[in-house]
């Protein structure tokens, strides 16, 4: 086993160190919304690790940074705009990348539209699942059918608005992550044989771009039921604080690594205790 969950490579003479373990070097890693937040987190964390990298994300120039900033510490690093809500797009990521493909894919990317369900749409239904839970879908299909042989890890990032849904207005979001989770249990369980792993983590109050926008949304609009559920939120926090995107990047890390290599279908949560209080 070269790593957990991918098959082939030598045998090893001694177990690994702990540190060696979560070494990512020799491997290549896909992440997707790498532009921003989680994502960027775990780019940089992956470059540390000494992993090469596949950055995707819609958002050209905030993907550029990403790049920009952790060159120092990559290996090798590839970024790649596409928007994942687009079969076709990701279609064509993948004839690109064709040379050089990953063997961890880790799926990301997400948006958080808030909107009232009775006045939800068809289009605005559909992209919601399109970028969350699809496009998952269509990344795992590719990778799994790329490295049949070989095996790979995919981590998938869901959220804690699957299991317990507390702000109002997302129940798109809820049910494309929560279709995140049974996408990653089905995978686990019908390609774990093959050397695949698949598991999820399920973030919650981590401070990021996208969850500021939330809160400023909230403050500016002078939006008393959101503030109220800014404040039931906090109050569920067992650590008493918001995460940062790095603790949950960590969290990746560990799974992507041979330190994990039993985990299977298991849905991690990375929420300060959200979920337990
Ligand atoms: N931050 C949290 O507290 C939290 C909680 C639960 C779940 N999550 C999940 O974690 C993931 C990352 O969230 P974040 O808070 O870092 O968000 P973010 O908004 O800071 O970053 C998301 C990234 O996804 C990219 N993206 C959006 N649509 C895309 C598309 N169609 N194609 C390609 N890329 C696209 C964005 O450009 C952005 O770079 C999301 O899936 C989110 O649902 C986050």
């Amino acid at each position: 086993m070269k790593s957990g969950g991918v098959k082939g490579g030598r045998a090893r003479t001694r177990a690994k160190s702990p540190a060696e373990a979560l070494s990512m070097e020799g491997r290549r890693v896909l992440i997707t919304g790498a532009a921003s937040g989680i994502g960027k987190a775990m780019a940089a964390i992956f470059a540390l690790a000494g992993a090469g990298l596949i950055l995707v994300d819609i958002d050209e120039r905030s993907l550029q940074r990403t790049t920009k900033d952790i060159a120092g510490d990559s290996r090798e690093v590839a970024a790649h705009v596409a928007d994942l809500s687009k079969k076709e797009q990701i279609d064509g990521l993948w004839t690109t990348i064709a040379g050089s493909l990953p063997d961890t894919l880790i799926n990301n990317a997400g948006v958080y539209p808030m909107r009232d369900y009775l006045e939800e749409d068809a289009d605005s239904l559909e992209r919601t699942l399109a970028v969350n839970l699809k496009s998952a879908f269509w990344m795992c299909q590719a990778f799994i059918r790329e490295r049949r042989d070989k095996g790979g890890v995919m981590i998938n990032v869901s959220s804690i608005e699957a299991i317990l849904p507390f702000k109002k207005d997302l129940v798109p979001y809820s049910v494309s992550k929560s279709g995140i989770i049974a996408l990653t249990r089905a995978l686990a369980r019908d390609y774990g044989r093959d050397g695949f792993r698949a598991n999820a983590i399920l973030p919650g109050a981590i401070r990021t771009p996208g969850t500021g926008r939330l809160v400023r949304k909230a403050v500016s609009t002078v939006n008393l039921d959101l503030m109220k559920t800014g404040y039931d939120f906090q109050s569920r926090l067992a650590l008493g604080r918001w995460g940062k995107p790095e603790e949950v990047a960590s969290v990746a890390l560990f799974l992507a690594s041979d330190l994990a290599s039993y985990v299977q279908g298991a849905l991690i949560p990375v929420d300060g205790g959200f979920l337990s209080s």
